[in-house]
């Protein structure tokens, strides 16, 4: 039965990453979820082009996680996470490492991907000091980052408008990004572009490695639209990052647990990091949750100069880290993620997909196709002066068409469900397509 929506009151609710005076005008309702597709105040059927925002890959209204979650609410509810813990805790941590590449096996939770990023600055932060280092303190993005929105977040960030409105944030340095106009179109990783890893020899040379103490870069750029590294791109901030001792963290927080086509970016890539930051997909969308992975050596670290054993190793945590219902719903996501053997079907499907979005590459206004994996992007040519307006407009194009889709910046952005099946992504790019010629 749909929801009646015109009479609500839309003055107090300030939403997120919105246009709120837009929205307001256009208002766009979800109440519903069916699989692969939402359903609209009207009772629509609308394809869900994005698994929500990156994070619902198995699907869907998922029997499993929904059951789990009942279950732990109705048994345990809440478990203070300081100086006490409940056992799920525990199991989801074995169970998470045993996913990561070799050596990554000590999990701190968290409630977000932004919540999860700070974490792993602090982690590296406080991982110096604790070697009797604490002038590596600078941290390293790349332009065109995206992790999150607190202020360590947007600190390492690349994305402008998600940085000019705050003030001074922590001193840091950027990569160049790796969009490079020679690579517009490319199926996949590109084969150019590896050297620009080596402008981090650079800020070695300006800086002094023992000033720095970590680089953090998203595996595939996902929230500028898609941006595949280069080939040997990963490799070669490894290499750089292992020669002058600095930390390397992937944020994986759309990469991992499935959108590669692997169980991690590390995996997919060969690169293995020394964090790896973790959040959507994680209980499937269900319940906030995100997690840090650390190298052993990490948390060895942080034990060994912790003081007398009842004293706080880290004092770092929140209220619901390893919160016991978003154990539960994550513990149900993996469960399905082993069973149904999500990463392979990415890695089974991303031929179809990836034929799929470059199929729009002579449509009107594609400036440029990538894709990577269940993840992909169109870059659109921009009004002048009004870079988001188009993608805005085809977006809302393919709402009305039956499609929902992500756009940001002058890009649209596709990351089906995993369990998506081949007529559906076609569907996807159908729609796209006719929105494009009407626009
Ligand atoms: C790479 C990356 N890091 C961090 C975040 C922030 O996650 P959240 O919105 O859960 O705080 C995102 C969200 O898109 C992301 O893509």
């Amino acid at each position: 039965m749909p929801l009646a929506v015109d009479d609500l009151n839309l003055d107090n609710y300030w939403m997120p990453f919105t246009g709120n005076r837009e929205f307001r005008q256009n208002p766009r309702f979800i109440t519903g979820a069916e699989g692969v597709r939402f359903i609209d105040a009207d009772g629509r059927k609308v394809l869900d082009g994005l698994s929500g925002l990156w994070c619902c890959g198995a699907g869907h209204n998922r029997l499993e996680i929904a059951e789990a979650v009942a279950k732990q609410a109705r048994s345990l509810d809440y478990a203070p996470a300081f100086q006490f813990a409940h056992p799920q805790a525990f199991v989801l941590a074995s169970k998470l490492s045993a996913l990561m590449p070799e050596g990554l096996n000590r999990v701190f939770f968290t409630n977000s991907g932004s919540e999860t990023v700070d974490t792993a600055l602090k982690i590296a932060r406080a991982y110096w000091r604790q070697r009797g280092q604490p002038g590596k303190s600078r941290l390293i993005g790349r332009a065109k980052g995206y992790h999150g929105v607190n202020f360590g977040g947007i600190s390492v960030g690349g994305i402008a408008p998600n940085r000019k409105l705050f003030g001074a944030t922590l001193e840091t340095d950027h990569l160049a990004h790796t969009l490079l106009p020679e690579n517009r179109f490319c199926r996949g990783q590109p084969e150019r572009g590896a050297e620009l890893a080596d402008e981090l020899e650079e800020l070695v040379a300006l800086h002094d490695a023992s000033n720095i103490a970590a680089v953090i870069v998203e595996p595939f750029a996902g929230s500028a639209g898609v941006i595949p590294p280069p080939k040997g791109y990963l490799q070669r901030l490894r290499a750089i990052c292992d020669r002058h001792d600095i930390l390397l963290i992937f944020d994986e927080v759309i990469t991992g647990l499935g959108r590669c086509g692997a169980p991690t970016g590390a995996h997919f890539f060969g690169v293995v990091p020394d964090i790896a930051n973790f959040a959507k997909q994680l209980t499937n969308g269900v319940i906030p949750m995100g997690a840090v992975v650390v190298k052993q050596e990490i948390y060895d670290t942080f034990m060994a100069q912790g003081g007398p054993d009842y004293m706080v190793e880290f004092p770092h945590g929140y209220t619901y880290s390893g919160h016991p219902v978003a154990c539960a719903a994550a513990l149900a996501a993996l469960k399905i993620f082993d069973d149904e053997k999500l990463d392979e079907q990415v890695a089974a499907k991303a031929g179809l997909f990836e034929d799929c979005i470059h199929g729009l590459a002579n449509h009107p206004y594609v400036q440029d196709v990538r894709n990577l994996g269940f993840a992909g992007a169109l870059t659109l040519e921009a009004y002048p002066g009004e870079p988001a307006r188009r993608p805005y407009e085809v977006a809302m194009a393919c709402w009305a068409r039956g499609l929902y889709v992500r756009y940001g910046g002058d890009t649209l952005q596709f990351g089906p469900a995993f369990v998506m099946e081949t007529t559906d992504i076609a569907e996807i790019f159908n729609i796209v397509g006719d929105a494009l010629k009407a626009a």
